[in-house]
């Protein structure tokens, strides 16, 4: 079923296809709880490290869309705060529109205005490139969510529309994955048509039902 599904589906139907701020919902989230509550548990620390790990980040739409609502929630205090927000993916292609950070015009469509005017900078070729000052919260790397190690120490995984075709078994164990690379209480959101079961839903505290959304119960 999944060999014909392939076979069938265009490249881009299988992989590529992300958006800015894709599920405005879960933005909203991030947003109003999820980066507020980071913000003041890590207040009291000494060195106020936050990672964020888009895992399936295709060509870096989700990690940017984070990135401006750090700058957004955090305004003046941004530099207070050491923010990685690591795009990792298997398509080198989309691995260096990510890396270049310039979209063309139609890609920026759900970005809203105020942010445009504040991230963005017109390229000589009619393209938008994300500001530096954005851009230096984001890196990207491959990395194969199969074969490879997890990166750690996560406070937020993003795993949005990549697991779609993979097997059950598959799935399951690279949530696995998933949960040990999480930071107690971390949170790990999923795509709107993905759901945790079994004994991995049984590791997660449901945060939004709505928007996928589930925080670490530590062990
Ligand atoms: C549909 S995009 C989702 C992008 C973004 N997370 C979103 O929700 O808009 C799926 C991404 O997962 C990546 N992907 C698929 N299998 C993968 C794997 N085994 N390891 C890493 N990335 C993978 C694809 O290359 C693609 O960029």
């Amino acid at each position: 079923m999944i060999f014909w599904l392939k076979k069938f589906l265009k490249k881009e139907d299988l992989t590529a296809v992300t958006e800015f701020f894709r599920d405005a919902g879960v933005f909203s989230l991030l947003e109003e709880k999820i980066i507020p509550d980071l913000i003041i548990s890590k207040q009291s620390k000494k060195q106020r490290f936050i990672r964020v790990w888009s895992a399936g980040c295709a060509a870096g739409e989700e990690s940017y869309s984070i990135a401006m609502i750090f700058a957004e929630v955090l305004g003046n205090k941004l530099d207070d705060f050491f923010i990685s927000i690591y795009g990792t993916d298997i398509d080198r292609e989309s691995l260096i529109v990510a890396k270049t950070g310039e979209y063309d015009i139609k890609k920026i469509k759900n970005v809203p205005e105020k942010y445009i005017k504040k991230y963005f900078i017109r390229s000589n070729n009619d393209k938008l490139v994300i500001s530096l000052k954005i851009r230096n919260l984001c890196k990207f790397k491959f990395l194969d969510l199969f074969k490879d190690k997890p990166l750690l120490k996560n406070d937020v995984v993003l795993c949005r529309n990549v697991v779609i075709y993979f097997t059950r078994e598959q799935r399951d164990k690279l949530f696995d994955k998933i949960y040990s690379s999480l930071n107690s209480n971390g949170y790990f959101i999923v795509g709107k048509s993905e759901v945790l079961t079994g004994g991995i839903f049984k590791k997660f505290k449901v945060v939004d039902s709505k928007e996928r959304v589930y925080s670490k119960i530590p062990v």
